[in-house]
């Protein structure tokens, strides 16, 4: 194997890529150590490739923002849905972070996993009753109450348990984060959240404050995903806030308070950089400002990053397939994977870029659109983009694809999805195999 050495080809482009990316002397992008052309041979593509450093230090981030912006205690609480997998629950178990659960799928994945119940906040705008009896029965450490009807059933659950549920309301706050349509979260037009605007949200209060199998000690609002200001954070802070205040009318003491995730990350190089520290600092300064200007005694503090710790640690690697040059229109090259294993270019209009993986070290030299396998026109994965000639066996490899890929992946057209491995100590382990085909008639029961 080749050294790598530290001058990559396309430093601009390897910036996107996780730590200590580097281009070897024969053009391989060697990842965590490893060369990716090796990785493919052994582990077929597409890959999901993740870099442990790079995650262990987004989590690091978080954990070590918090310390020095937040005067009282906080926690970081990973959102399982960006990825997960038994691994990567245990590597936020290991990182001291909380874990965002939002349906009984992922509760059980971070409970088989060995995740502590204790650090586990369960959310969702619809939960059922088995989920919300499973998450009691796991004693998880907060169900997030999302309506009035969650909140009776609940109580009633509770009852015939005679437990105490520990309960936060997630309230809608009435704030536009300036991100695509399907991931604002937080308008009054939305369907998550008791809204302080049409009385629900005090309704709320009330009731839990009324019931004995309800324990009351926060509030949370996620106001949308992918969100470059800070501006929409902070005025979301302010509304909960404000909503605290009004409580302690009905004795509500506000313990804790969490603002959710929604930080974007940098895809492509015309993105702007979204550095976590600030983001935190400014979430920190706003809760501590508020909570003197209200005079209320600071809550505990939760912030819930999916995105900013997964996105950028995850690479996905593709094996270029058929070419198709229309002259003077545009040349397709198509890879073997596409929108089943990352939906997000079609779904909302995602952005992307890509490196050839084994000819980093040669200049673009033609622009093409890189089409996924799936039997539809709109499966592309990325327009316009400036590559050396990639040829069939070519390996593409493209950055910040850790987030909300592999999570909302499906075996359309009947194809297996992907493998993921964790590249750790200069070594590769398979985190998720890939699907095969018995696998996708596992589930079907003949005439
Ligand atoms: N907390 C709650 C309650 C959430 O609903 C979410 C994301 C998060 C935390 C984490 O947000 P993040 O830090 O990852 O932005 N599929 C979309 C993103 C949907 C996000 C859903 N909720 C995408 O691929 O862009």
């Amino acid at each position: 194997m080749n050294k790598p050495v530290n001058q990559p080809a396309h430093p601009l482009t390897l910036t996107l890529f996780p730590q200590a990316a580097q281009v070897a002397p024969d053009g391989h992008l060697h990842l965590g150590g490893l060369d990716t052309a090796d990785l493919a041979a052994e582990f077929g593509t597409p890959l999901y490739v993740y870099d442990e450093a790079t995650l262990r230090a987004n989590c690091r981030t978080y954990r070590d923002a918090l310390a020095a912006h937040y005067p009282a205690p906080a926690e970081a609480a990973y959102a399982a849905k960006a990825f997960l997998c038994t691994a990567m629950a245990q590597l936020a178990a290991e990182e001291a972070l909380g874990l965002d659960v939002v349906s009984g799928g992922e509760l059980h994945v971070a409970l088989q996993a060995g995740f502590p119940a204790a650090r586990i906040h369960f959310h969702g705008n619809n939960k059922s009753p088995t989920e919300l009896a499973f998450a009691l029965d796991a004693r998880v450490g907060r169900i997030v109450v999302d309506n009035l009807y969650e909140l009776e059933t609940l109580a009633r659950l509770a009852a015939e348990r005679d437990v105490v549920a520990p309960i936060w309301l997630r309230l809608s706050p009435g704030v536009d984060a300036h991100t695509h349509a399907y991931r604002k979260t937080g308008l009054l037009d939305s369907k998550f959240g008791l809204s302080p605007a049409t009385g629900d949200a005090t309704q709320a209060v009330w009731q839990a404050m009324s019931s004995p199998h309800l324990a009351l000690t926060g509030l949370h609002a996620h106001i949308g995903s992918h969100i470059f200001e800070h501006a929409p954070f902070l005025q979301t802070v302010a509304v909960l806030l404000d909503f605290a205040t009004e409580m302690r009318s009905c004795d509500f003491e506000l313990r804790e308070l969490s603002t959710g995730g929604g930080l974007a990350v940098r895809y492509v190089q015309s993105d702007p950089p979204a550095p976590v520290e600030p983001y935190v600092q400014a979430i920190s300064l706003a809760v501590v400002e508020g909570c003197q200007a209200r005079g209320l005694p600071l809550p505990r503090l939760v912030l819930e990053p999916g995105r900013s710790i997964v996105g950028p640690a995850g690479v996905a690697l593709y094996t270029v397939g058929a070419r198709k040059e229309i002259p003077g229109v545009r040349t397709y090259v198509s890879v073997d994977g596409g929108m089943a294993d990352n939906p997000r270019p079609a779904l909302y209009g995602a952005r992307y870029t890509a490196i050839v993986a084994n000819k980093a070290n040669l200049p673009p030299s033609e622009t093409v659109t890189v089409a996924g396998k799936f039997c539809e026109s709109g499966d592309v994965l990325i327009r316009d983009l400036s590559l050396p000639h990639a040829e069939p066996g070519d390996l593409l490899a493209v950055p910040v694809s850790g987030a909300y890929n592999l999570a909302m992946s499906s075996n359309y057209n009947q194809v297996p999805r992907p493998a993921a491995v964790l590249l750790g100590d200069g070594q590769a382990r398979l985190i998720l195999r890939r699907e095969t085909y018995n696998d996708l008639t596992r589930r079907d029961r003949p005439l």
